[in-house]
Protein backbone atom coordinates (compact mmCIF):
# COMPACT_ATOMS: atom_id res chain seq x y z
CA UNK A 1 0.00 0.00 0.00
CA UNK A 2 1.96 2.83 -1.59
CA UNK A 3 -0.34 5.83 -2.00
CA UNK A 4 1.04 8.05 0.13
CA UNK A 5 4.81 7.37 -0.15
CA UNK A 6 6.82 10.49 0.68
CA UNK A 7 3.68 11.71 2.62
CA UNK A 8 4.48 13.25 5.96
CA UNK A 9 1.82 13.76 8.87
CA UNK A 10 2.31 14.93 12.48
CA UNK A 11 -0.38 13.84 15.27
CA UNK A 12 -0.82 15.23 18.84
CA UNK A 13 -1.64 12.99 21.83
CA UNK A 14 -0.71 9.75 20.50
CA UNK A 15 -0.24 8.05 24.08
CA UNK A 16 -3.01 6.17 23.40
CA UNK A 17 -6.60 6.66 22.12
CA UNK A 18 -7.58 7.74 19.04
CA UNK A 19 -3.91 9.51 18.42
CA UNK A 20 -2.26 6.27 18.38
CA UNK A 21 -4.72 4.35 16.51
CA UNK A 22 -4.17 7.48 13.76
CA UNK A 23 -0.26 6.70 13.68
CA UNK A 24 -0.98 3.57 12.54
CA UNK A 25 -3.29 3.84 10.52
CA UNK A 26 -0.86 6.69 8.80
CA UNK A 27 2.08 4.50 8.77
CA UNK A 28 0.27 1.64 7.48
CA UNK A 29 -0.91 4.07 4.68
CA UNK A 30 2.50 4.83 3.97
CA UNK A 31 3.07 8.17 5.68
CA UNK A 32 6.35 9.17 8.14
CA UNK A 33 4.85 10.09 11.01
CA UNK A 34 6.00 12.32 13.35
CA UNK A 35 3.91 11.52 16.68
CA UNK A 36 3.77 13.54 20.25
CA UNK A 37 2.62 12.61 23.19
CA UNK A 38 3.65 13.60 26.84
CA UNK A 39 4.76 10.25 27.71
CA UNK A 40 8.15 9.58 27.68
CA UNK A 41 8.22 5.99 27.17
CA UNK A 42 5.69 4.04 25.29
CA UNK A 43 6.02 0.79 24.19
CA UNK A 44 3.62 1.22 21.80
CA UNK A 45 5.43 3.50 19.67
CA UNK A 46 8.51 1.90 20.39
CA UNK A 47 7.34 -1.37 18.81
CA UNK A 48 5.37 0.81 15.46
CA UNK A 49 9.26 2.77 15.09
CA UNK A 50 10.76 -1.30 14.69
CA UNK A 51 8.14 -2.34 12.73
CA UNK A 52 8.00 1.09 10.15
CA UNK A 53 11.77 1.56 10.11
CA UNK A 54 12.54 5.32 9.63
CA UNK A 55 8.85 5.99 9.36
CA UNK A 56 8.02 6.77 12.54
CA UNK A 57 9.15 9.99 14.63
CA UNK A 58 8.06 9.67 18.22
CA UNK A 59 8.33 12.82 20.56
CA UNK A 60 7.98 14.16 24.04
CA UNK A 61 5.56 16.91 23.15
CA UNK A 62 2.87 18.82 25.69
CA UNK A 63 0.96 20.83 23.75
CA UNK A 64 -0.37 22.99 26.55
CA UNK A 65 3.66 24.49 27.10
CA UNK A 66 4.69 26.98 24.60
CA UNK A 67 8.59 25.97 24.87
CA UNK A 68 7.52 21.93 24.18
CA UNK A 69 5.48 23.11 20.72
CA UNK A 70 8.44 24.84 19.15
CA UNK A 71 11.12 22.16 20.23
CA UNK A 72 8.99 19.51 18.44
CA UNK A 73 8.26 22.05 16.00
CA UNK A 74 12.04 22.56 15.52
CA UNK A 75 12.94 18.87 15.43
CA UNK A 76 9.86 18.33 12.65
CA UNK A 77 11.56 20.94 10.78
CA UNK A 78 15.03 19.72 11.31
CA UNK A 79 13.63 16.30 9.47
CA UNK A 80 11.44 17.83 6.45
CA UNK A 81 10.45 20.99 5.14
CA UNK A 82 7.12 19.80 4.17
CA UNK A 83 4.42 18.62 6.56
CA UNK A 84 1.06 16.78 4.38
CA UNK A 85 -1.11 17.28 7.23
CA UNK A 86 -1.37 17.91 10.74
CA UNK A 87 -3.95 16.17 13.13
CA UNK A 88 -4.43 18.52 16.43
CA UNK A 89 -5.89 15.45 18.79
CA UNK A 90 -4.40 15.96 22.21
CA UNK A 91 -7.25 16.92 24.73
CA UNK A 92 -8.19 16.71 27.71
CA UNK A 93 -11.49 16.53 29.35
CA UNK A 94 -11.44 18.01 33.41
CA UNK A 95 -14.41 17.81 35.25
CA UNK A 96 -18.16 16.59 34.06
CA UNK A 97 -20.12 16.90 37.24
CA UNK A 98 -20.19 20.38 38.27
CA UNK A 99 -23.21 22.76 36.85
CA UNK A 100 -23.26 26.45 38.20
CA UNK A 101 -24.55 25.92 41.31
CA UNK A 102 -21.71 24.06 42.34
CA UNK A 103 -18.26 25.00 43.09
CA UNK A 104 -16.24 24.94 39.94
CA UNK A 105 -12.72 24.94 39.49
CA UNK A 106 -11.49 27.49 37.77
CA UNK A 107 -7.86 26.89 37.30
CA UNK A 108 -8.62 23.54 35.96
CA UNK A 109 -11.00 24.87 33.24
CA UNK A 110 -8.08 27.00 32.08
CA UNK A 111 -5.42 24.11 32.26
CA UNK A 112 -8.33 21.91 29.46
CA UNK A 113 -8.79 26.01 27.64
CA UNK A 114 -4.88 25.79 27.61
CA UNK A 115 -4.28 22.02 25.86
CA UNK A 116 -7.69 21.16 24.24
CA UNK A 117 -8.25 24.43 22.92
CA UNK A 118 -5.09 26.68 22.78
CA UNK A 119 -2.87 23.52 21.92
CA UNK A 120 -3.67 23.13 18.61
CA UNK A 121 -3.50 26.73 17.85
CA UNK A 122 0.08 26.43 19.15
CA UNK A 123 0.87 23.76 17.01
CA UNK A 124 -0.98 24.83 13.96
CA UNK A 125 1.18 28.35 14.44
CA UNK A 126 4.73 26.48 15.02
CA UNK A 127 4.17 24.21 11.75
CA UNK A 128 2.45 27.04 9.22
CA UNK A 129 5.07 26.94 7.28
CA UNK A 130 6.06 23.43 6.60
CA UNK A 131 2.16 22.86 6.17
CA UNK A 132 1.62 25.33 3.84
CA UNK A 133 4.87 23.91 2.00
CA UNK A 134 3.46 20.59 1.77
CA UNK A 135 -0.35 19.44 2.20
CA UNK A 136 -2.02 23.04 3.26
CA UNK A 137 -4.02 20.60 5.53
CA UNK A 138 -4.89 21.09 9.28
CA UNK A 139 -7.71 18.20 10.97
CA UNK A 140 -9.12 19.57 14.26
CA UNK A 141 -10.29 16.67 16.48
CA UNK A 142 -13.28 18.61 17.83
CA UNK A 143 -16.18 16.91 19.17
CA UNK A 144 -20.21 17.97 19.43
CA UNK A 145 -19.48 19.01 23.15
CA UNK A 146 -18.04 22.08 20.88
CA UNK A 147 -21.18 22.89 19.32
CA UNK A 148 -22.81 25.45 20.61
CA UNK A 149 -26.14 24.86 18.70
CA UNK A 150 -26.86 21.28 19.82
CA UNK A 151 -25.33 21.98 23.49
CA UNK A 152 -27.56 20.53 26.00
CA UNK A 153 -25.18 19.61 28.68
CA UNK A 154 -25.39 21.61 32.48
CA UNK A 155 -21.75 20.53 32.87
CA UNK A 156 -18.89 19.88 31.38
CA UNK A 157 -17.51 23.57 31.39
CA UNK A 158 -14.33 23.41 30.29
CA UNK A 159 -14.55 20.92 27.80
CA UNK A 160 -17.15 22.12 25.75
CA UNK A 161 -16.08 25.77 26.09
CA UNK A 162 -13.15 24.64 24.71
CA UNK A 163 -13.87 22.48 22.10
CA UNK A 164 -16.17 25.59 20.65
CA UNK A 165 -13.14 27.66 21.18
CA UNK A 166 -11.26 25.11 19.11
CA UNK A 167 -13.94 25.58 16.32
CA UNK A 168 -13.55 29.25 16.47
CA UNK A 169 -9.65 28.96 16.31
CA UNK A 170 -10.15 26.70 13.28
CA UNK A 171 -12.31 29.50 11.11
CA UNK A 172 -9.51 31.82 12.45
CA UNK A 173 -6.95 29.93 10.70
CA UNK A 174 -9.25 28.62 7.73
CA UNK A 175 -10.27 31.96 6.82
CA UNK A 176 -6.29 33.01 6.23
CA UNK A 177 -4.92 29.91 4.71
CA UNK A 178 -7.82 29.01 2.06
CA UNK A 179 -6.56 31.69 0.11
CA UNK A 180 -3.82 30.18 -0.73
CA UNK A 181 -5.33 26.57 -1.01
CA UNK A 182 -4.99 26.00 2.61
CA UNK A 183 -7.83 24.32 4.76
CA UNK A 184 -9.08 23.19 8.08
CA UNK A 185 -11.58 20.38 8.94
CA UNK A 186 -12.95 19.70 12.03
CA UNK A 187 -13.77 16.35 13.06
CA UNK A 188 -15.92 14.74 15.77
CA UNK A 189 -14.98 10.98 16.33
CA UNK A 190 -17.96 9.67 17.62
CA UNK A 191 -17.68 8.08 21.07
CA UNK A 192 -15.15 6.37 21.83
CA UNK A 193 -14.01 3.96 24.12
CA UNK A 194 -11.05 5.52 25.66
CA UNK A 195 -9.29 6.22 28.39
CA UNK A 196 -10.55 10.30 28.51
CA UNK A 197 -12.74 9.97 31.28
CA UNK A 198 -9.92 8.65 33.31
CA UNK A 199 -11.25 4.52 32.94
CA UNK A 200 -11.71 3.03 30.05
CA UNK A 201 -14.92 3.62 28.50
CA UNK A 202 -16.39 0.32 27.59
CA UNK A 203 -19.71 1.66 27.16
CA UNK A 204 -18.60 3.42 23.94
CA UNK A 205 -19.61 2.99 20.47
CA UNK A 206 -16.43 2.77 19.00
CA UNK A 207 -12.72 1.40 18.95
CA UNK A 208 -10.08 3.93 18.78
CA UNK A 209 -9.20 1.86 15.50
CA UNK A 210 -12.57 2.51 13.87
CA UNK A 211 -12.34 5.75 14.98
CA UNK A 212 -9.14 6.22 13.40
CA UNK A 213 -10.88 4.72 10.04
CA UNK A 214 -13.51 6.59 10.14
CA UNK A 215 -11.68 10.27 10.49
CA UNK A 216 -9.18 8.67 7.44
CA UNK A 217 -12.08 8.29 5.51
CA UNK A 218 -13.46 11.73 5.72
CA UNK A 219 -10.31 13.29 5.58
CA UNK A 220 -10.14 11.51 1.90
CA UNK A 221 -13.57 12.79 1.48
CA UNK A 222 -13.08 16.31 2.85
CA UNK A 223 -9.36 17.54 2.06
CA UNK A 224 -9.74 18.55 -1.66
CA UNK A 225 -12.78 20.74 -0.23
CA UNK A 226 -12.17 24.60 0.18
CA UNK A 227 -15.05 25.89 1.73
CA UNK A 228 -15.75 29.10 3.01
CA UNK A 229 -15.96 27.28 6.40
CA UNK A 230 -14.19 24.44 7.98
CA UNK A 231 -16.26 21.47 7.41
CA UNK A 232 -17.55 20.52 11.11
CA UNK A 233 -18.96 16.76 10.86
CA UNK A 234 -19.15 13.38 12.42
CA UNK A 235 -16.55 11.55 11.04
CA UNK A 236 -18.79 8.28 11.75
CA UNK A 237 -21.63 9.37 10.10
CA UNK A 238 -20.71 12.47 8.20
CA UNK A 239 -23.58 14.44 9.32
CA UNK A 240 -22.55 18.45 9.39
CA UNK A 241 -22.41 19.58 12.57
CA UNK A 242 -24.14 22.91 13.88
CA UNK A 243 -21.38 25.52 15.02
N1 LIG B 1 -13.59 9.64 23.50
C1 LIG B 1 -14.65 10.22 22.95
O1 LIG B 1 -15.76 9.71 23.02
C2 LIG B 1 -14.49 11.52 22.24
C3 LIG B 1 -15.63 12.19 21.81
C4 LIG B 1 -15.50 13.39 21.13
C5 LIG B 1 -14.24 13.90 20.89
N2 LIG B 1 -13.14 13.23 21.31
C6 LIG B 1 -11.82 13.81 21.02
O2 LIG B 1 -11.01 12.83 20.38
C7 LIG B 1 -9.63 13.11 20.67
C8 LIG B 1 -8.95 11.84 21.17
O3 LIG B 1 -9.54 11.45 22.40
P1 LIG B 1 -9.48 9.95 22.94
O4 LIG B 1 -10.87 9.49 23.09
O5 LIG B 1 -8.52 9.16 22.15
O6 LIG B 1 -8.95 10.18 24.44
P2 LIG B 1 -7.50 10.04 25.07
O7 LIG B 1 -7.03 8.64 24.96
O8 LIG B 1 -7.55 10.68 26.40
O9 LIG B 1 -6.62 10.90 24.05
C9 LIG B 1 -6.12 12.16 24.29
C10 LIG B 1 -4.62 12.08 24.14
O10 LIG B 1 -4.05 13.38 24.36
C11 LIG B 1 -2.95 13.21 25.23
N3 LIG B 1 -2.67 14.46 25.92
C12 LIG B 1 -3.26 14.98 27.02
N4 LIG B 1 -2.72 16.15 27.34
C13 LIG B 1 -1.74 16.38 26.42
C14 LIG B 1 -0.81 17.41 26.23
N5 LIG B 1 -0.77 18.48 27.05
N6 LIG B 1 0.06 17.33 25.19
C15 LIG B 1 0.04 16.25 24.37
N7 LIG B 1 -0.82 15.24 24.50
C16 LIG B 1 -1.69 15.30 25.52
C17 LIG B 1 -3.34 12.09 26.16
O11 LIG B 1 -2.21 11.55 26.80
P3 LIG B 1 -2.41 10.69 28.17
O12 LIG B 1 -3.40 9.62 27.84
O13 LIG B 1 -1.04 10.16 28.48
O14 LIG B 1 -2.93 11.64 29.18
C18 LIG B 1 -4.00 11.14 25.18
O15 LIG B 1 -3.03 10.33 24.54
C19 LIG B 1 -9.64 14.26 21.67
O16 LIG B 1 -9.43 15.48 20.97
C20 LIG B 1 -11.03 14.21 22.24
O17 LIG B 1 -11.44 15.46 22.74
C21 LIG B 1 -13.23 12.05 21.99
Amino acid sequence: MNMAKDKTACVTGTDRGVGLALVKHLLHAGYTVFAGGIMKENEETDRLAQQFPGMLHAFVLDVGSDRSVKEAADFIKSKTGRLDLLINNAAILGDTNNTIEDDIDFDEVQRVYNVTAVGAIRMSNALIRPIMNGGKLIVNISSEAGSIGQSYREAWFGYCMAKAALNMGSAIIHNKIRKNGGRVILLHPGWVKSYMRGTFDAAATYTPEEAAANIMRRIEEYKDEIREKPVYIEADTGKELTW
